[in-house]
């Protein structure tokens, strides 16, 4: 079965969301079709807690301040052009979605004024915040604004499989082929199982992170990386992969949680304190800024000292902080702790880090364009440039919008350049049979979990490497025997990109001989004074 559209969006995260409203805002003869495989509220951004980064109080802060903490961050692997544009462009972006009805908490002494937070690796107080709820507040007034579109249509519980190239027509596309066009996406609609053949002037990759490759993440289960792979299989170009970002702080609950609970930064900018398993302070041994370092020197501070002292976690420390403004600013933390019988007041948190955000992904320009024609990107699935080595907190959700705002104008003067390609044909599902055994695709998902935790965390060498790669390699072939014989699924789709993302960013793990912001290997300790990025 065929559908068209003019503009076909994956993902309804802040990125696509921002995007869609922005095209149908400018162009209302334009039909635009938003994918999304679950209900459109569930993404990456619904769980945002510390805020968006972006300069505010022009009395206290300015962009070069910004651009500095970015570009430290990133330890010398950030697009300086890009960081620029970011943070130059970014409080314009803040203002519009204020303007579309997202809410940021007001300072209590002056109503005037926003309550800007501070989080690690910021020399200012710059992020704006709502509570601890800041995504779900951003998801929420970007759904409303969609939905008061007429042009836009969501499509809930549909599953994008895999992009449309020359390549379904007959083609042999290679890494190195030119000129690759998409033509849209092969849908699974979950509700009936039918694959649709959904065909676009031009096509938007936004689907978000993968934080699901590993045990332990802060990711809802969505994150599984469908785009990056989808990218990847269509020959496109794929960059960075090997910079994975472990948040310092997951809440430890030994009973186990997907996704792990987050304790927001924030609450060690408001002044909490790490401490280790004997409630010492340790951070002042690892940089002085202490807990409120970038998180690469945090994530692997507390590696070290659980390794050190055999435990599972250690702990952050806020006992000493007023209780009205603890709730007032973290009432989900709170109440979340409280749950579990810790109180924030008296007790202090145990907390491990969990993976949180990817830093690389589909390489892209300026103007969102990837190296595909008529295929863009934008939001944590891309490589823009602006994390380099590693993200500074609370850019991600300003990096979107961005992006998201400069495709749109990219998109309004190209897509009358496209045509629909009504020649691809649907989907081949002969000789493909039901699946009879779901617990081969759990079971791979796990062991897939168990490889990456194990040997491409925080801390890698060469032969941890060396053996998650031959682990996968056998992965991998398991699952293409299964995806050659057997029905499409959701869960198998995600299997096969998990792997793939795992690979990738085990691969180029393999390929970055030198230490650098989130890559830490055993066996190069130093960084090298020559830097490159890594192109898969
Ligand atoms: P997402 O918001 O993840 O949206 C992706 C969308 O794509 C979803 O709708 C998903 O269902 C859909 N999708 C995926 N695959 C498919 C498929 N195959 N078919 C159809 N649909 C698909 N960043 C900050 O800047 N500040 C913060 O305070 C902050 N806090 C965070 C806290 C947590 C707990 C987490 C997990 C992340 C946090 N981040 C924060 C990071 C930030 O939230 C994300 O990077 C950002 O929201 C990503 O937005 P996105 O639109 O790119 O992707
Ligand atoms: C947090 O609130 O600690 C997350 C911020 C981020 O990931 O940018």
């Amino acid at each position: 079965m065929k559908k068209t559209t003019d503009v076909l969006i994956l993902g309804s995260g802040i990125a696509g969301l921002t995007l869609a409203i922005k095209t149908a805002e400018a162009r209302p003869d334009l039909k635009i079709s938003i994918i999304t495989k679950v209900e459109q509220g569930e993404s990456n951004t619904r769980y945002a807690q510390g805020g968006v980064a972006a300069v505010w109080n022009k009395d206290t802060d300015n962009h070069q301040k910004h651009i500095e903490d970015t570009l430290d961050a990133g330890d010398g692997l950030c697009n300086e052009e890009v960081v620029r544009i970011v943070v130059e462009e970014g409080p314009e972006r803040v203002r519009e979605i204020i303007d579309w009805g997202t809410r940021f908490d007001k300072d209590k002494s002056n109503d005037e004024e926003y309550d800007l937070g501070k989080e690690g690796g910021h020399s200012e107080n710059r992020i704006l915040h709502y509570k601890d709820l800041t995504g779900w507040e951003i998801q929420r007034a970007l759904m409303e604004k969609a939905k008061s579109l007429e042009n836009i249509d969501v499509y809930e519980h549909y599953f994008a499989i895999n992009l449309l190239t020359p390549h379904n027509l007959g083609y042999n596309i290679t890494r190195v082929t030119p000129n690759i066009d998409c033509y849209g996406a092969y849908i699974l609609d979950k509700t009936d199982g039918d694959i649709i053949t959904f065909l676009a002037k031009i096509t938007v990759v936004a689907t978000g992170g993968a934080g699901q490759i590993y045990r332990n993440t802060t990711n809802p289960t969505i994150a599984t990386g469908d785009g990056v792979a989808m990218v990847y299989r269509a020959k496109g170009r794929v960059e960075s992969m090997e910079f994975v970002q472990f948040h310092p702080t997951a809440l430890y609950n030994p009973a186990g949680e997907n996704p792990d609970f987050l304790v927001s930064e924030a609450v060690r900018g408001y002044g909490a304190i790490l401490r280790d398993i004997n409630k010492e302070e340790f951070m002042q041994n690892y940089d002085p800024r202490k807990s409120l370092a970038p998180r690469d020197i945090v994530a692997r501070a507390i590696d070290n000292e659980m390794k050190k002292s055999g435990s599972e976690h250690v702990y952050l420390d806020c006992t000493h902080l007023d209780k009205e403004g603890f709730y007032r600013h973290f009432p989900t933390i709170y109440d979340k702790c409280m749950s579990l019988g810790i109180d924030p007041m008296k007790d202090y948190i145990p907390v491990t880090p969990a993976c949180h955000y990817m830093c690389g992904g589909i390489k892209v320009d300026t103007n969102g364009r990837t190296s595909i024609r008529r295929l863009y990107a934008c939001g944590e699935c891309t490589q823009t440039g602006l994390h380099g080595a590693n993200r500074l907190a609370s850019n991600s959700l300003l990096e979107a919008m961005v992006y998201a705002h400069r495709i749109h104008f990219d998109i309004i003067k190209e897509i009358s350049r496209f045509d629909i390609k009504y020649e691809i044909p649907d989907w081949d599902a002969m000789g493909t049979m039901e699946p009879k055994e779901m617990v081969l695709i759990t079971q791979s998902m796990k062991e897939l979990k168990e490889i990456m935790s194990s040997y491409v965390g925080i801390v890698r060498s060469n032969v941890r490497i060396k053996r998650a790669l031959d682990r996968l390699k056998l992965l991998h072939a398991e699952t293409e025997e299964l995806y050659r014989s057997t029905a499409i699924s959701p869960q198998l789709c995600e299997l096969r990109n998990l792997i793939t993302i795992g690979y990738l960013v085990t691969h180029s793990a393999s390929m970055r001989r030198e230490s650098r912001g989130l890559h830490f290997t055993t066996d190069y300790p130093e960084a090298l004074d020559f830097v490159d990025k890594t192109i898969i």
